[in-house]
């Protein structure tokens, strides 16, 4: 391989630095109609009237699509997880949740579909809602789970009784939301019985599918394209309601319509992380040897749409111990469908089990290093299969390593500058790896160019710049050959851009139509994995990182700053060492942000959000963010083409353990509810207990 395991800038960057890429609002169109969605403004009830007369004359208005008037959609239209009534906008007068669509105001510009919207009298009948997540909620009941099932092996009880220390905590991790930078947008239109669509999304072939379902149409008549998309983290997965009230409305009014969701609305509308509840129980021998791990997790949930926040995946991977135990429970609430988001469920899972891991070494007095090193597992600890490989310990030794952490002195709030408290922590990570079924088809071009088609997106992590190199190596000739086309779902079923499974699965399908290219010598080749794939789960397939971070605290104003990351990495073989770092390295950024920043607010009478724009709702900027170092050991996944795993969401995962435990380490209290505020830190240091700031929220 030449192409593959080579830095290379991304092919699209310069239409991306000179404007020249477009998004999905982008695209120019003639006739084109624009659709402002009006949201409810109470958090459960009934629609009572909506007053369209009041804005029909208003300029330019072309009308108002609502629950009276649009397209009846069908019900059957899946979710990832089943039956999903977030893809059900408009069919009744029913509110489940504040912040769903109500109505689609609809115009010859923008501004003037968002004034009427703005001016749409909509009255509703409210009635009593509950939004408050709490882990002993009396509706809590068992979650669904056709991934990350409960597990219990061998005598939880019996080890925990038996162990010389035992660890028993809870951990919190609040709502929080995907904050891609570009807000979900869509443009419809109908064509010869032919429904097209350009939008902001995942997987266009997925998101076709649903389409056509839900407008019960014949899958080969629906196309949705969706061009360069500025960031997904798992918002964009399914049909957003931006592309379903487009598409109804160009039904409707006869003419291609575009919605584009403002900030606020992405907030309110499109998913998000569900609030979690965990308690973890670890017992240990003196020598550090695990003897129990139970790792219990709640979240909030929606009763319009089942939904797996799989916070103990990785309980039944990290470590050894003779007796592990697991279980999901979901509370539903009157809240906003969550979704998948940035590492769903491993990254506020791995935030408790390994907070928990670094409060078992402090009780041990081991080196937190050393207490994972002894807890290697040879097999999978639940499922007793081979792991296919397993390179967790070199991220470990070849992390601490670079961090410098064999200088550590492992005793709590030891370290100072001036007034600042300085402190050290790691965590351990895993992440699920696979592929799941793709398409893929090549043509040899008379010049001697091969057009590789794929039904991929490149939600701007470089998925273009790494299938080209893919393609290049399945077919062996330079990347100059290779004609990539992406981004369409009329090039047939392709798994989207998500559950970091995006690259592997493309590259199997690639790798599949290379190799028959080469053997054929000309003509079109297409593949489908389908049948392929029946080996992958005969092994624990994982990628695994070990993440470091130095703090300092400032225990006058509880304001923690992350001052180094450092990230070790096996995510199998690299296939683009360029975009592969700057994609874990976004995966830590957005790790550190879930650690000080993120948390998504309600107020507690209306049930609705008071945080919804980035005014209020925190992310990382460029001033909350160290240099980073991320790297990877080496690896190879076998049984998967070209040995790749994927580097989705790895990045992610683990670092708001490292971070929160090196606060603990700066300070000697352990923060265990997420993000690390300022009044968190402030209330609980030494010194400073009792000046509360204020009540203690949700999360
Ligand atoms: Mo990712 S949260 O699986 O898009």
């Amino acid at each position: 391989m030449t192409a593959v395991g080579v830095a290379r800038p991304r092919v699209e960057g310069p239409d991306k630095v000179t404007g020249a890429a477009r998004y999905a609002a982008d695209v120019p169109m003639e006739d084109l109609a624009f659709g402002a969605a009006v949201l409810a403004t109470v958090t459960r009830g009934r629609v009572r009237d909506i007053d369209v007369s009041a804005v029909q004359d208003m300029p330019g208005v072309l009308g108002v699509l609502d629950h009276r008037n649009a397209p009846r959609l069908n019900p059957k239209a899946p979710g990832f997880f089943g039956p999903d009534g977030q893809l059900q906008l408009l069919q009744d007068e029913v509110v489940p949740f504040a912040g769903r669509p109500v109505a689609l105001v609809v115009a010859e510009t923008l501004e003037q579909a968002q004034a009427a919207a703005a001016a749409l009298p909509v009255t509703y009948d409210t009635e009593p809602h509950d939004t408050r997540f709490t882990a002993d909620h009396p509706a809590r009941r068992p979650a669904v789970t056709f991934f990350d099932g409960p597990v219990d092996i061998g005598d939880v009880e019996a080890e925990l009784a038996a162990s010389a220390v035992v660890v028993e905590e809870r951990y919190r991790t609040p709502e929080e939301h995907h904050s891609a930078m570009e807000p979900h947008s869509a443009t419809a239109w109908w064509e010869d019985g032919r429904l097209e669509a350009i939008d902001s999304n995942q997987g266009p072939f997925t998101v076709a599918g649903v389409l056509a379902t839900l407008f019960s149409m014949p899958p080969d008549r629906v196309r949705v394209r969706t061009e360069h998309i500025g960031g997904g983290f798992g918002s964009k997965g399914l049909c957003g309601p931006q592309l379903i009230l487009a598409a109804m409305a160009a039904q409707r009014f006869g003419r291609p319509v575009r919605v584009t969701l403002s900030r606020t609305q992405v907030f309110l509308s499109t998913g998000m992380r569900p609030a979690t509840d965990q308690v973890i129980r670890i017992g240990a021998d003196v020598d550090g040897r695990l003897r129990a791990v139970w790792h219990e997790s709640a979240f909030e949930i929606s009763p319009l749409a089942e939904f797996i926040e799989g916070c103990t995946e990785l309980t039944k991977t990290l470590y050894a111990a003779p007796a592990i135990r697991t279980s999901l429970s979901a509370v539903p609430l009157d809240i906003l469908p969550p979704c998948s988001m940035r590492g769903p469920g491993t990254a506020p899972g791995s935030f408790a089990l390994e907070c928990a891991m670094d409060e078992l070494a402090e009780r041990l007095d081991m080196d937190p290093l050393e207490l994972r090193l002894r807890n290697e597992p040879e097999v999978g600890p639940v499922s007793g299969l081979p792991f296919s490989s397993r390179n967790l310990v070199a991220c470990l030794q070849e992390g601490a390593r670079r961090f410098g952490w064999a200088d550590r002195d492992h005793r709590p709030r030891q370290r100072r500058e001036g007034h600042l408290l300085i402190g050290t922590g790691f965590a351990a990570t895993s992440f699920s790896a696979g592929a799941f079924p793709s398409s893929a088809s090549i043509t040899a071009e008379p010049d001697g160019a091969f057009t590789v088609a794929v039904g991929a997106t490149d939600l701007g992590t470089g998925a273009r710049t790494a299938l080209t190199a893919i393609a290049a190596d399945a077919l062996e000739v330079s990347t100059e050959r290779i004609r990539l086309r992406i981004s369409d779902s009329a090039l047939g079923p392709a798994w989207g851009a998500g559950g970091s499974r995006g690259t592997t699965s493309w590259t199997w399908a690639i790798s599949e139509a290379g190799a028959r290219m080469r053997e054929q010598g000309g003509g079109t080749v297409t593949v489908d994995t389908t049948d392929l794939l029946g080996d992958l789960p005969s092994m624990e397939r994982h990628t695994f990182s070990a993440v470091f971070a130095e703090v300092s605290v400032d225990p006058a104003t509880g304001e923690v700053r992350v001052r180094r990351l450092l990230g070790m990495y096996a995510i199998g073989r690299v296939v683009n060492p360029l975009t592969a770092r700057s994609q874990v390295i976004g995966g830590m950024i957005g790790g550190l942000s879930m650690a000080l920043h993120e948390e998504g607010l309600r107020d507690r009478v209306t049930g609705r959000h008071v945080n919804a724009d980035f005014a209020g709702y925190h992310i990382a900027a460029h001033a909350d963010v160290p240099d980073i170092e991320a790297d990877f050991v080496p690896d190879h996944e076998p049984g998967i083409p070209m040995g790749v795993k994927g580097a989705g969401e790895i990045g992610n995962v683990g670092t708001a353990a490292a971070i929160a435990n090196a606060v603990w380490h700066a300070t000697g209290v352990r923060q265990r509810a997420l993000p690390l505020r300022l009044d968190r830190v402030l209330e609980e240091s030494p010194g400073w207990a009792g000046r509360r700031t204020g009540g203690d929220t949700p999360g």
